[in-house]
């Protein structure tokens, strides 16, 4: 199959609509990271999402939808303050898991009793939502496990003859994956943090947990136990830069090419060229990681990681994806 990258135009849309009714995938950017869309109603749709990235069968998608959508044709709204929610982040980087309806195809949520909603501010994904007027599934449009694209070319490098269709909206401004919240409940409980933080939902909804899974409990967002957004090369993550300037000097005198991925006030402290330079602020961190990601794995042995000190609001995200790029290491 040819893959093509097409910018966002009448043309490009009307043929994403006929591949959609086609039940073919297509992907498309958000302000998060790239999606791999399909109709949502269709079985088969739904089927080659997860052929096409290799996902395992258990973790559930969520559902993407423009703005004037009807969101109770989808799921049962119960809770007061997920309007409150609606009202303060969306369109935004922020998934809603309500008490579905089951008019969506059972494979979406994975047999779950529940559908997680989202409804992105890009503008390019709110044209092509509006254009093709269908309930969209997309997980992230990447090889499963590996990183999360932000642009269409990193799709492309993951995709290329698997799918028909990239619909090219530029880099992400995001970087990481929406905050998904489960709001079936008394008050809303995080299940993957995101750039809108528990913090903010917080000040909304006057509560707001973090779920933390129990041992032996069975997870209540199904991706959260997979290795997930590894670059390709060896990752090594350190707490302190005294170590991981120790461990850069390890691998190199074994003749191994090092980066080096830090914040921004280290950059000084390793070689010229071997640093991916991630920034000072928390917005930027988020937006240029996957990217560093990335472009580390096609020089790199090995990256070597310093972990940010800062740990609340959206670096709470930045670490989670951090910690599971270097999953163990
Ligand atoms: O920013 C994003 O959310 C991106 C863009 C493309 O919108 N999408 C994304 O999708 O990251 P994906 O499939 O990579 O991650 C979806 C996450 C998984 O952790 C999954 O377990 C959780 O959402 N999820 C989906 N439906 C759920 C449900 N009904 N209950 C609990 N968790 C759910
Ligand atoms: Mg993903």
């Amino acid at each position: 199959m040819q893959t093509q990258i097409c910018s966002i135009n009448e043309d490009s849309l009307a043929l994403a609509k006929k591949l959609l009714l086609q039940e073919e995938t297509v992907a498309f950017p958000t302000e998060t990271v790239y999606g791999l869309g399909a109709d949502a109603r269709s079985d088969r749709a739904v089927e080659n999402i997860y052929r096409v990235k290799g996902r395992p069968q258990d973790n559930p998608l969520i559902v993407h939808v423009h703005k004037d959508f009807d969101l109770n044709t989808l799921v049962y709204d119960e809770q007061p303050y997920a309007a409150k929610l609606r009202e303060a982040f969306l369109p935004g980087p922020l998934t809603l898991v309500y008490p579905s309806r089951g008019t969506v195809s059972k494979i979406v949520s994975c047999g779950l009793d529940t559908l997680a909603v989202r409804v992105p501010s890009h503008p390019g994904a709110q044209e092509f939502l509006k254009y093709v007027d269908l309930p969209i599934a997309a997980p992230s449009a990447n090889i499963s496990k590996h990183v999360s694209p932000v642009s269409a070319q990193h799709v492309f490098y993951d995709l290329q003859g698997r799918i028909p269709l990239i619909l090219d909206g530029g880099a992400c401004s995001g970087g990481i994956e929406s905050t998904v919240c489960d709001v079936t409940g008394a008050y809303p409980v995080v299940l993957r943090q995101g750039l809108i933080s528990r913090e903010m939902i917080e000040k909304v909804a006057g509560r707001c947990d973090v779920y933390v899974p129990k041992a032996g409990e069975q997870v209540r967002s199904p991706g959260m136990k997979y290795k997930h957004y590894a670059p390709k090369c060896k990752t090594c993550l350190f707490d302190s830069v005294q170590d991981a300037q120790k461990s850069f000097c390890t691998f190199e005198k074994e003749g191994q090419r090092v980066y080096v991925l830090c914040e921004h006030k280290y950059a000084d402290m390793f070689p010229d060229g071997r640093v991916l330079d991630l920034g000072a602020e928390p917005e930027e961190m988020a937006a240029r990681l996957y990217s560093l990601l990335r472009e580390g794995e096609q020089v790199a042995d090995v990256i070597v990681a310093v972990r940010p000190s800062q740990r609340d609001g959206i670096m709470a995200g930045v670490l989670n994806r951090l910690n599971k790029a270097c999953a163990g290491e």
